[in-house]
Parts: structure tokens; C-alpha cells; sequence
């Protein structure tokens, strides 16, 4: 796995297994209390399947494909990347989805999907990133501070008793 190679490719139909085997791992760090596990998935499962199905300009959908030396080419995860145009204000590139296979953690590649995620946004014109990540997402937080993220907004919740 060290000095793997990281190739992205658009997402074909092809892929929707693979995708949707990744499924499980945008609830497996522990989701905050509160947060429906069944209504994230299902979330979750639909944007995929829009993506795949209907492409856009200026969306991206990219399966990350590592090739070891000699060895073969397999999948190691996926960015969903979408444009946002606010009312006010420039649109911005947003990181709507980013996920490694749990074999392919702890090498880097989380670095590298985000700096080709980045690059992406560039590519489009785009001059800022932004995503949303669950406070109890320590991995993920991590990686994002190491890339330079800087937290915005705190969403808060709580369950309300009926009556
Ligand atoms: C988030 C993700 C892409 C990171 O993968 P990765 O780059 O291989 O992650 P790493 O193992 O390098 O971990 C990143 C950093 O967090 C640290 N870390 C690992 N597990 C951690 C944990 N439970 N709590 C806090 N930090 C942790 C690592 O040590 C590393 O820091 P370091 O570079 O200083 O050693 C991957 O874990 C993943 O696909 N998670 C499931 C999907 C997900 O949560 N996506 C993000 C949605 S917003």
C-alpha cells in the first residue's frame, strides 16, 4: 500500500456497488446523539444515486482507484463534489461526500481525495471549499484541520419531549 498511486475516475453504473458498500461508513464513527442512522443512510443512499444517474457540469461524482506496484487496480473510495451558488455572495465548491474503504485508512489517501477535491474546485473556478462534517467525527475532523479547514458554524439540537 505505501507509494500506491491514486487515480480518479468518473463514476459509471458500474460503480453503484462499491458505492453503495461504502454506505455503512457515514454512520460507523458514531453518529451525535439524536441523528437518525436509518434517515443519514437513506440520505445518504439517495444523493448517490442522483448523481449517478443524472451527471451535471458542474457536480462530480469520482471513484478513487489505488494501482500497487505490480499489483492490481482496486477501488478505495469516492468524492462527491457539487457547485453551490448562494444568493449573495461567490459560489463555492462543495465537499458533499468523501469516504475511504476501511482496508485503504491510515495511508494518506484521505489527504490525497482532498487535495483532489480541491483541485477539482479550481478547475471549475472556484475559489473556496466547504463542507459539513458530525461533531463526533473526530477521523474526519482531523484530516480536515490538517488540510487547512477552519470550523464556521456549530449546529446545535436537541430532542423535545411531546407534551
Ligand atoms: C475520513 C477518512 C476519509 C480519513 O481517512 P484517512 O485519511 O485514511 O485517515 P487517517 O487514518 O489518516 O486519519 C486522519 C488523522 O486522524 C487521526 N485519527 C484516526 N482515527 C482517529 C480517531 N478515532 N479520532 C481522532 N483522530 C483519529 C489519524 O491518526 C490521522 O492523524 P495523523 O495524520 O496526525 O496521524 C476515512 O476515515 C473515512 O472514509 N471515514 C468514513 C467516511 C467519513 O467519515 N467521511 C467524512 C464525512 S464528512
Amino acid at each position: 500500500m505505501p507509494d500506491a498511486a491514486l487515480i480518479l475516475r468518473p463514476a459509471t453504473r458500474d460503480d453503484l456497488g462499491f458505492l453503495q458498500s461504502l454506505l455503512p461508513r457515514f454512520v460507523g464513527f458514531g453518529l451525535p446523539t439524536g441523528q437518525d442512522e436509518g434517515a443519514v443512510l437513506a440520505g445518504a443512499a439517495q444523493n448517490l444515486m442522483a448523481a449517478l444517474a443524472a451527471p451535471q457540469s458542474d457536480s462530480a461524482l469520482l471513484i478513487a482507484w489505488v494501482e500497487e506496484e505490480g499489483g492490481p487496480v482496486r477501488r478505495a473510495g469516492f468524492l462527491r463534489l457539487d457547485t453551490e451558488r448562494p444568493l449573495f455572495g461567490k459560489p463555492y465548491a462543495y465537499l458533499a461526500d468523501l469516504a475511504l474503504d476501511t482496508w485503504a485508512e491510515g495511508y494518506g489517501l484521505g489527504q490525497l481525495l482532498l487535495a483532489e477535491a480541491e483541485r477539482w474546485a479550481r478547475e471549475q473556478g472556484l475559489g473556496q471549499m466547504q463542507l459539513h462534517v458530525f461533531a463526533t467525527n473526530a477521523r474526519a475532523r482531523k484530516l480536515y484541520a490538517q488540510a487547512g479547514y477552519t470550523e464556521v458554524a456549530l449546529s446545535m439540537s436537541k430532542a423535545l419531549r411531546r407534551g
